[in-house]
């Protein structure tokens, strides 16, 4: 259960980020005082969303996969929880995580189509090579499975004539930019039944 947070006893969030961050960056950005990211922490020492966290002064931890997945999901969720974290929130974080992690805390992740449409790599891509005349953005509760778990929240994206993945991709960004810190938003004020999150 997410318990409704104040501004005087704010939400405290990990983002799990391996690239770009236009998703952390967004959150960054867009959040309201009721929610403060403790930490940002990436698979990949070169994601751009280290530099991006570490410009606001945010604490970074790089936890690379390596042999043991289980190992490394372990230190990663002692890492979350001695900082009292309350809330993960996947931005572009290209790995499952075991139960190790998912188990222990809630955990939500922002995705490039209208799940259950698409999962994995590239769905914008995806999207157009099935010709649909439809893609969007979904932000879920994560389970241990690839892009599965509750929905919270999902938004429609038109395909255009003429798109190229990039240019799909760009318009699902904007979407999503707004819709992921809509959701931590409404999370932190207790906004979200908790039965979204035992839905399966
Ligand atoms: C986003 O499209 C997100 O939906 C997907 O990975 C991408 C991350 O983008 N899971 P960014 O690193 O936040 O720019």
């Amino acid at each position: 259960m997410i318990r409704a947070a104040t501004a005087d006893d704010p939400l405290r969030i990990a983002v799990l980020a391996s690239g770009r961050g236009s998703n952390l960056a967004a959150l960054m950005e867009r959040l309201d005082p009721t929610v403060v990211i403790v930490g940002v922490a990436s698979n990949r020492a070169d994601a751009i969303a280290l530099s991006r966290a570490r410009e606001e002064e945010i604490e970074t931890a790089v936890f690379p996969r390596g042999d043991d997945w289980g190992e490394r999901d372990r230190e990663l969720c002692a890492w979350l929880l001695e900082r009292d974290v309350e809330l993960v929130v996947l931005a572009g974080f290209m790995e499952i995580l075991t139960a190790e992690v998912v188990d222990r805390l809630p955990v939500i992740n922002v995705h490039p189509s209208l799940l259950p449409a698409f999962p994995g790599l590239h769905a914008w891509e995806q999207a157009l090579d099935a010709g649909v005349e439809e893609t969007g953005v979904t932000v879920h509760f994560v389970d241990t499975g690839l892009d599965t778990g509750p929905v919270i929240a999902q938004e429609p994206v038109p395909v255009r004539e003429g798109d190229t993945p990039a240019s799909l991709h760009e318009r699902i960004q904007a979407v999503e930019h707004r819709l992921l810190p809509d959701v931590v938003r409404r999370l932190a004020s207790n906004d979200i039944p908790d039965s979204t999150r035992s839905a399966a």
